[in-house]
């Protein structure tokens, strides 16, 4: 397509019209304005050079849609069709969260490709994701969505994503485009409320937060949203700190921009514009180039124009943005980008999805403590499951696409395939919500518990407690579901907790009691097969947690990279110690690590050896690890290699991830790991705010967080 005369014959009015984004709702006959349309006073021919539209459920609707629209478009500019696709489309897979705890970019790419091939197929050209924003505050209800709270796993994670959304050509009938978010540091917000300020200082946010951003953007993502929240008094949407030097100058991204859920208006609610005339500029200069479904361009970017105060070359610039990617996307020869609801129909949960759904699961969840309860036998007679959780489908997550709950496996429905002939009892117990306190289904729970050979325990939060807008300032257990765990513990000790959840939760009052705790997070479509197969031994838990589990809530915000203080805590966690860097009434260490998750088996590490102990800018230290599987049965490891800078010119973490890799090892099996350090891997954002490696001593462990398996150190030179 000649994309430059398409332009040329387009009317200012036109032009705009493609950086406006409408919900599917806006459009209806070619001939008619549908309620929406009207409350924004827009006419037929405004509705008519609209450029992309947010949602449209399946296939069937799209495509009727854009053949409307290409009915009244004078310039037959087809409209790109973008949703939300953040762990799966029909099929569900686990939440971000817990799948990056898999630590395995392929697993994530291959439930990536499922969801693209799923979507494509229901009609979407776009999709907004993935979600790399760092996170380090459990109160947050989106660290659901997200790759957790290190910078290499978010970068690796979120790449991989990526990849697979896009294919080699997003013209491909199995492809969409992606579109990282929330550019920047969303995850920072104070208190962890959503939408909340951003107090952050330039070595913080390059050093953690910006790498995961740009990880995506190296990948080749074609679109990029700003975040909602102000960044030290700028919202991300007119911050030419974020979308000028950083975006454009530095990175030299040219690559779409599409603001977030009406968050140019929201420059006024904000206060650093006075109106929608003052919105609109500010969010235009700083190279926003669609306004996702609020008003100011549509009201007064002609008249900017006009005014002089916004040029017709920088609207003409935007609309290429836009342009470019329908070109891509091949829209121009099939606006419907041979979407198909009967393609889409044989694949939605189809046994392959399925298979992937349930991998998945069983690779998110993190086993977090295991006094050798589990796995339970097969030969069990008795199986009591109780809690809320023990029959509920409702475990899909909180942003699941076209997920249906009434097609997600549910933990009896699960156990009850793998042990069709055991006695299975089913005891609701109690409810999930905060102020659901009625302990009167206890009774029967604790009963039904004294007489099993195993009980099973399903507890969490429900869905609506994690995502967008909600947060949480205590995060426990909501209601009684703790004196459930702990009261069904006493009497039978032969219990695992199932947790589901969207966050990290402060589980310190059933720890003790708990004999096994299994995490599952909201585990998708086959949520309830994989944690049978889990529970049971079919499959062996390997997950790792991807964001750090606090003690207590007052923790949080709570990180495994954390700076060393000049007064750090020494000695036993649990005592206080005066004029040191710690609490009266909690340790400093949260429950969970980072990086922890238990295995059926065990892992014994070797050595660790160095084959110099010196590098130099242009050399290489290859490091190799050697483990063992010293247990009876094959499980999966993730080796994960730490760094510690000694001394440098800025307080630089306790510890940093800098490499990791996966691997399966039979029981009683050895393996190697390589791994390769350069300099380059040394740098950080220094004293003065370059980003550069220093000369000195490093220290190098595998382990997790706090947790030193073996180390060894190296000296840079310079
Ligand atoms: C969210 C974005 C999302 C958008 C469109 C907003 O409220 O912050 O993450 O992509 O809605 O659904």
């Amino acid at each position: 397509m000649d994309l430059k005369a398409l332009l040329g014959q387009m009317t200012l009015e036109e032009k705009i019209g493609q950086l406006i984004q409408l919900s599917a709702d806006f459009f209806g006959e070619s001939t008619e304005l549908t309620g929406p349309a009207q409350s924004w006073g827009l006419s037929i021919e405004e509705l008519s050079s609209i450029g992309t539209c947010i949602g449209g459920k399946n296939a069937a609707e799209i495509r009727k849609i854009q053949e409307e629209h290409l009915k009244i478009d004078r310039n037959k500019i087809p409209l790109i069709f973008m949703r939300d696709i953040i762990h799966g489309y029909r099929t569900v897979y686990p939440i971000g969260l817990g799948l990056v705890g898999s630590f395995d970019p392929e697993l994530v790419g291959e439930c990536t490709e499922m969801a693209a091939k799923e979507a494509a197929a229901g009609g979407l050209h776009l999709t907004f994701a993935p979600m790399v924003d760092l996170v380090r505050d459990a109160r947050w209800g989106r660290v659901m969505e997200s790759c957790g709270e290190d910078p290499l796993l978010a970068s690796t994670m979120g790449a991989a994503q990526v990849k697979a959304f896009q294919g080699e050509d997003i013209s491909s009938r199995d492809h969409l485009a992606a579109c990282v978010k929330h550019f920047a540091a969303y995850g920072a917000g104070e208190s962890g409320r959503d939408y909340n300020s951003v107090e952050i200082s330039e070595r913080t946010l390059r050093q953690f937060y910006l790498p995961s951003y740009k990880a995506c953007i190296d990948a080749g993502v074609k679109m990029l949203m700003p975040s909602f929240n102000d960044m030290n008094g700028i919202p991300s949407t007119a911050n030419p700190f974020l979308m000028k030097r950083i975006l454009r100058d530095e990175w030299h991204y040219d690559g779409a921009v599409i603001s977030d859920w009406a968050a140019i208006w929201e420059l006024t609610v904000h206060g650093v514009a006075a109106d929608m005339k003052e919105a609109a500029r500010l969010a235009f200069e700083n190279g926003c180039h669609i306004e996702m479904l609020s008003s100011a361009y549509y009201k007064h970017l002609a008249e900017l124009v006009r005014e002089g105060v916004i040029t017709e070359e920088a609207v003409d610039d935007a609309v290429m943005h836009v342009l470019r990617l329908k070109d891509e996307l091949g829209l121009f020869d099939d606006p419907f980008h041979q979407a198909d609801d009967a393609r889409g129909e044989a694949m939605y949960l189809s046994p392959e999805h399925r298979e992937v759904a349930r991998r998945a699961s069983e690779e998110s969840a993190v086993l977090l403590k295991n006094d050798g309860t589990l796995p339970f036998s097969e030969d069990v007679k008795k199986v009591a499951i109780v809690g809320p959780f023990a029959d509920e489908q409702a475990m899909i997550g909180p942003w699941s696409a076209l997920g249906k709950t009434e097609e997600a496996v549910s933990v009896t429905s699960g156990v009850r395939a793998l042990l069709p002939n055991a006695e299975i009892s089913v005891h609701k117990a109690c409810g999930y919500l905060f102020d659901e306190l009625d302990k009167s289904g206890f009774a029967d729970a604790i009963e039904a518990a004294k007489n099993a050979d195993a009980v099973i325990i399903c507890v969490g939060e429900p869905a609506h407690y994690s995502g967008e807008g909600n947060s949480r300032t205590d995060i426990g257990l909501p209601g009684v579901q703790a004196d459930l765990v702990n009261e069904i513990t006493a009497v039978n000790k032969n219990s695992a907790v199932l947790i589901f959840n969207g966050r990290p939760l402060a589980l310190s009052n059933i720890y003790k009691n708990a004999p096994a705790i299994l995490d599952m997070w909201f585990p998708g479509s086959e949520g309830g097969n994989a944690a049978a197969a889990l529970l049971f031994g079919r499959a062996n838990p390997c997950g790792k947690l991807a964001m750090t589990f606090p003690r207590a809530v007052g923790q949080c915000p709570i990180y495994y990279n954390r700076m060393l203080t000049g007064r750090p805590k020494k000695g036993p966690e649990e005592v206080y110690k005066p004029f040191t860097s710690g609490y009266l009434d909690c340790g400093n260490l949260p429950l969970f690590f980072f990086g922890e998750g238990l295995s059926y088996t065990t892992f014994e590490y070797n050595a660790m050896t160095l084959d110099t102990h010196e590098l130099d800018e242009k050399g290489s230290i290859k490091v190799t690890v050697s483990l063992t599987n010293t247990g009876e049965r094959a499980g999966k490891e993730v080796v994960q290699l730490y760094l510690r800078d000694k001394a440098s010119s800025a307080v630089r973490p306790i510890q940093e991830l800098i490499a990791f890799k996966k691997i399966t090892l039979e029981a009683n099996e050895s393996a190697e790991v390589c791994f390769e350090i350069t300099e380059p891997m040394l740098r950080f954002w220094n004293a003065q705010n370059e980003y550069i490696s220093e000369a000195g001593e490093f220290e190098l462990f595998v382990g997790y967080a706090d947790h030193r398996y073996i180390s060894d150190e190296f000296t840079l030179v310079k």
